[in-house]
């Protein structure tokens, strides 16, 4: 028999070919090269000015650096503590699902995603977040970076002007980079992007992209006025706003910061969200509330990307929320990052004395240092080389100056851990006669 299937596989796959009376061959068709074939093709020989790709992904940031730094050593940004995430709620919420998997979930589902997984969201961000919505106007997404790729492709035209925070989030940029629209960095000052100067600089942008709760990289909280006078500027102009929201959900200084999209009168605001610090990136569950009027056009730009979102993992997480597990998760995960980050500022406080300016400390889970007088990026290679992950500030810069230093996650790095590597980083800034 296991000849048999053998031959039958072989005849199947058109290595064979059996003739009546003569018998099985090998087949006379099958090309030599087949045959011969190399696993990869070597792209030595290749010639590569007749290989042109786009001029658009020619200015891609590369993101084979953000790959190979993940886990890398303490201080890693935008990684959480995986080892306290409920693994064993998830698993047998996942098992539950796999079980009860039917041939009518194999279709495809809702191009907005999973009708009882947005009204939990869409509750959530109203209570929690001061977000106005329902859940007509939440699209689920995979992760927030498909959400911004989904509003582009619906706001904005190649060509067009969109402010982005300087110093800002590098991929974003990418995005609209890929839509081919002008970026025009805006400042960030204390009270975060500044819109007096967007308008000089650009006072016609079709559009702007802040994290006004906890602005990346710097960590500052945008102030009321900024809010209003960038809502007023929106409203004006007829430019939309683009709100990432990415990590609010843990602020341990202060009164919770609702959200710029719960303040605006016009529907101006598109607000994007995602999992993927609350719970976890592999997960690729990110949400946009889109301004009413706009749904259609947005499920009609969600099916050019990808048509609607798998289902699997949205069930899971609809009862992950309703059973109250998500909740318990965040009031747990705020205590463990508040310990990491009071210990990480007051090893720093010891260590650096006024040498070092942190900022955005008061929510998410990573700072910024400014520790002017040496080269960010330098000291970044250092350290890479004894483990330790100090994303360098100023490749967050499109424009000159900028300012030198480094985020710092926490969400990764213990408590144990954090004495030791603020140590490592004092002397790596030792050897450059800093602090
Ligand atoms: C500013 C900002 N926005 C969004 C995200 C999350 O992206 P995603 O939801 O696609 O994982 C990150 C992740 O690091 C981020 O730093």
């Amino acid at each position: 028999m296991p000849v048999l299937n053998a031959y039958a596989q072989l005849l199947a796959e058109g290595y064979l070919e059996s003739r009546v009376g003569s018998g099985t061959v090998v087949s006379r068709s099958l090309p030599e090269r087949t045959a011969k074939m190399q696993p990869t093709v070597q792209s030595k020989g290749l010639n590569h000015e007749r290989r042109r790709v786009s001029k658009r992904c020619l200015h891609l940031a590369s993101a084979q650096g953000f790959y190979r730094s993940r886990g890398v050593g303490p201080f890693t940004v935008s990684q959480m503590a995986f080892d306290h995430f409920p693994l064993a709620v998830w698993n047998s919420l996942v098992t539950r699902h796999t079980r009860s998997t039917q041939a009518k979930s194999l279709d495809y589902g809702d191009p907005m995603g999973l009708k009882v997984l947005r009204e939990r969201i869409a509750e959530y961000l109203r209570i929690a977040r001061g977000v106005r919505c329902d859940a007509q106007q939440i699209m689920i997404v995979s992760g927030s970076q498909q959400g911004l790729e989904v509003t582009t492709r619906v706001l904005l035209d190649p060509g067009d002007h969109v402010w982005m925070e300087e110093p800002g989030y590098r991929f974003a940029r990418s995005v609209f980079a890929c839509a081919g629209c002008n970026i025009v960095p805006v400042r960030v000052d204390a009270e975060g992007l500044n819109v007096a100067a967007g308008a000089r600089r650009c006072a016609g942008a079709r559009a702007v992209l802040v994290t006004p709760s906890h602005q990346y990289p710097l960590g500052v909280t945008m102030s009321a006025s900024r809010r209003l006078q960038l809502l007023d500027w929106a409203e004006s102009n007829g430019s939309w706003i683009i709100e990432d929201d990415y990590d609010s959900e843990y602020r341990y200084e202060g009164m919770p910061v609702t959200s710029l999209q719960g303040l605006d009168r016009n529907s101006r605001v598109v607000y994007i969200g995602t999992f993927s610090k609350v719970l976890f990136p592999s997960l690729r569950i990110g949400y946009v509330v889109i301004p009413e009027d706009l749904v259609e056009r947005f499920v009609a730009a969600r099916f050019a990307v990808d048509i609607a979102p798998g289902t699997f993992h949205q069930a899971v997480l609809a009862d992950f929320i309703g059973e109250g597990h998500f909740a318990r998760h965040i009031r747990r995960m705020r205590l463990i990052y508040a310990d990491r980050r009071n210990t990480l500022i007051e090893n720093l406080n010891h260590r650096f004395g006024p040498v070092v300016e942190m900022k955005g400390a008061e929510a998410g889970m990573h700072l910024s240092v400014v520790l002017n007088g040496i080269s960010d990026r330098e000291v970044s290679a250092r350290g890479a080389q004894e483990n330790l992950s100090l994303v360098p500030l100023s490749a967050f810069y499109l424009g000159r100056p900028a300012q030198q230093g480094f985020i710092l996650g926490f969400g990764s790095t213990s408590v144990q851990q954090i004495p030791a590597a603020v140590h490592k980083l004092q002397m790596l800034m030792r050897a450059r006669n800093v602090a």
